[in-house]
């Protein structure tokens, strides 16, 4: 399956919840979100009807988000669900950390394969002012846990906010040393009302990229193709690696080959632009898998081509807890 612009799609991330056990400050507006009723979201059986046809058409990767997937109950069992279905190769979860200490184990025996874990800063203060109220150590002991079940490479998400954890980019950075983890430090993206704080608070790869410079000395270039998101480096000796994720400062649009399914049931075209389909109503109103497929396929063949963030179009009909990453 391409796009009208050539791109292949493999990769669909599914949120399984608009929920979450933390309030991150760019993620969620501070005066919180309406969350939706549990009978507006797909349901097991119709996440793996859906990922059925997506692996039909060509998807192998499936990464799951959320809001935090792992509130969603009976996550083991989807889990095992998506990982049994023919063509997908590789599933993979995109968590806060705080419940993996008791679900790493459970997870990575249903057939998951690796874990990203946000991590904004290694001090518990900090944490709990970015998070809303978070206890740092509850993710420490998540990545431990992952680590122990086998869901490696590790892969820690750091989103820079200026006012809140520039100074935590170094730490972060330092963790790479003697551990074979990747962190990788995200530039902020602006979504509906959290689109002013974002726009006001971000901090570019450049900057990130000097700062770790600054303390480390030059890093080794690893790869720098934008075939990945991430741009990857390495400091001099170390045992893991550090990306760099720039959506704002330079767009990787052109090789994007993502497609997003959102918790109420919405093929989402792109991470920043309101494009989407609904496949919810459809599916409910019975329609037939061959007719979903179709829907399926066509939506995804107009995905716009990149956001329009530089002509100040701005994603308002969602904020990223919403959308899942
Ligand atoms: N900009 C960039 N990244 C974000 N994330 C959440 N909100 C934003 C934003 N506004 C990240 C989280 C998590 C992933 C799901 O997306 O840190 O790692
Ligand atoms: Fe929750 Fe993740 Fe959003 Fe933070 S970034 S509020 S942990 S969904």
């Amino acid at each position: 399956m391409r796009d009208q612009y050539g791109r292949p799609l493999r990769d669909l991330r599914i949120s399984l919840t608009d929920r979450c056990n933390l309030r991150c400050v760019y993620c969620m507006p501070a005066g919180g979100i309406a969350f939706r009723p549990p009978a507006e979201l797909l349901q097991d059986h119709e996440i793996l009807l859906l990922t059925r046809i997506a692996a039909e058409l060509g998807v192998c990767k499936v990464r799951l988000t959320g809001g935090e997937p792992t509130v969603r109950p009976g996550l083991v069992d989807l889990v095992r669900g998506i990982a049994a279905i023919p063509g997908i190769r590789d599933v993979a979860l995109t968590t806060n950390g705080v419940r993996l200490r008791e679900l790493a184990g459970p997870l990575a025996q249903a057939g998951l394969r690796r874990v990203n874990v946000s991590l904004d800063t290694l001090d518990p203060e900090q944490f709990r002012r970015i998070t809303r109220g978070g206890r740092l150590q509850d993710v420490l002991d998540g990545i431990r846990a992952a680590e122990e079940a086998g869901l490696r490479p590790v892969k820690l998400n750091t989103v820079v906010v200026r006012g809140f954890n520039e100074d935590a980019v170094v730490p972060l950075a330092a963790l790479t040393l003697d551990r074979p983890w990747e962190v990788r430090f995200i530039e902020m993206m602006p979504f509906g009302e959290v689109a002013d704080f974002a726009e006001g608070q971000v901090v570019r790869t450049e900057e990130t990229l000097r700062r770790v410079e600054d303390a480390f000395g030059p890093l080794e270039p690893l790869d720098l193709s934008g075939e990945e998101p991430a741009r990857t480096y390495r400091i001099r000796g170390a045992a893991g690696t550090l990306g760099f994720i720039s959506p704002i400062s330079e767009p990787f649009c052109s090789k994007c080959g993502r497609l997003r399914l959102t918790a109420d049931g919405k093929l989402r075209l792109c991470l920043l632009r309101d494009d989407e389909e609904d496949l919810l109503t459809p599916l409910r109103r019975g329609a037939s898998y061959e007719e979903l497929r179709e829907i399926f396929r066509a939506a995804a063949y107009r995905r716009p081509f990149g956001h329009a963030l530089a002509e100040r179009l701005i994603p308002r009909r969602r904020v990223m807890i919403q959308i899942g990453g």
